[in-house]
């Protein structure tokens, strides 16, 4: 095994945002790696809060030593064995100012001291473009760090896939399956929403593997009374139901998604995408309209075998980058190989659903509607 040139004998690992089915496999991953290279290895708790708010954690003081036997049986598990938080991003920290008004503070030194304090050499850090964003700030500050992409979205830029993505896609891909028998029993109209805030892969690459007849995107704005003339051709042919899925940030042309939230310190809320297309489509068809929200039932349960793998190499390969003296990069997918792509690269950008792939002229040639 290695000779331990890099110098680093403890590291911790973090998960922040969203929480995706495969964290739990990466994080069994590096520290299987790093434990077997001799490295001690700890878990910070609900982002980075286990490192700057430790008497928020009175039995561990914030922070879980990462063991072969914590890690043994976690592969499978969704969810993440150490949390994580899409609230209070401690480089913008809602905190109240004399007036009482809540004004954002950058707390990413006390981070740093933290770091030092705790004496960890290296951090891996687990998350979408968030956590990504603060890992390059701290690897700024000096910090070796290490990102690994994940988000069900699929929406970070320089990987081909983050992982989570393919167990969302599969599992709303079921369950549109499973919709269309209802719908057709009843000869209705089945809008379904799936998450996807600003990319809508989700909805793509389960619309069409199901077989739906629209698909709303964040990427193309789209016009009701296109949809509703495409439904009423669809049922004027025969057609006994029809099935619409709707990415949550998709938007009406001239308008914008539909915010339920938006506060200081907090990732800003969708909701309501597929309540606003049925309201607007009452009036312009006649079949009866049903509406379901898939929500967070896709970040959940066990991840994919595809999205097991993807994360246990991501979680391997952030180990070796450490070992190579690699830091401020990102582990990254592009196949056959994975491999590190500078943080500046990912940081603050995302990927939108490319509208002249093989896989929207399939979705097009298909005969599938985009209300454009
Ligand atoms: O991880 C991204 C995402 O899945 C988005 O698609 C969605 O808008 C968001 O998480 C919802 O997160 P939460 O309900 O945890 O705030």
């Amino acid at each position: 095994m290695a000779n331990n040139a890099s110098g680093i004998k403890k590291i911790a690992i973090n998960t922040g945002g969203g929480d995706a089915p495969g964290l739990n496999a990466v994080i069994k991953a590096a520290t299987v790696a790093a434990l077997n290279r001799g490295w001690e290895v700890i878990g910070i708790r609900d982002g980075f809060n286990g490192i700057f708010l430790p008497e928020n954690y009175p039995d561990d003081d914030g922070l879980l030593k990462l063991t072969y036997d914590v890690v043994k049986e976690i592969t499978p598990l969704g969810g993440t064995i150490l949390g994580t938080t899409n609230r209070g991003n401690p480089m913008r920290y809602p905190m109240k100012d004399t007036k009482g008004n809540i004004v954002e503070i950058d707390r990413s030194d006390e981070i740093m001291a933290g770091f030092r304090r705790e004496k960890i050499d290296a951090l891996i850090s687990i998350g979408g473009d968030g956590s990504l964003y603060m890992a390059h700030c701290f690897a700024q500050k000096g910090l070796r760090v290490v990102g690994v992409p994940k988000t069900i979205d699929n929406d970070l830029e320089a990987t081909v896939i983050t992982f989570g993505f393919d167990t969302a896609r599969s599992f709303a891909t079921e369950c549109i399956d499973r919709l269309h028998t209802t719908a057709r029993s009843h000869r209705r109209v089945m809008i379904v929403e799936v998450m996807g805030r600003h990319a809508g892969w989700i909805a793509l690459e389960s619309g069409i593997p199901s077989s739906a007849d629209v698909i709303l995107l964040p990427e193309i704005p789209y016009d009701i009374n296109i949809v509703a003339d495409h439904l009423q051709k669809h049922f004027a042919k025969g057609r006994t139901h029809a099935i619409v899925v709707v990415a949550e940030g998709a938007k009406p042309a001239g308008g914008d998604s539909s915010v339920i939230e938006r506060e200081a310190g907090k990732a800003e809320r969708l909701g309501g995408a597929v309540d606003r297309v049925a309201a607007q489509l009452k009036d312009l068809i006649e079949n009866e309209i049903r509406t379901v929200n898939l929500g967070h039932l896709l970040r959940g349960g066990s991840p994919t075998s595809f999205d097991r793998l993807t994360a246990l190499r991501f979680g391997a390969a952030a180990v070796r980058a450490l070992e190579e003296g690699e830091s401020g990069i990102m582990v990254a997918l592009n196949p056959p190989d994975v491999n590190y792509v500078p943080l500046d690269q990912v940081s603050g950008k995302m990927r939108s659903v490319p509208l002249d792939t093989d896989v929207m002229v399939t979705a097009r040639d298909l005969g599938i509607c985009f209300g454009d």
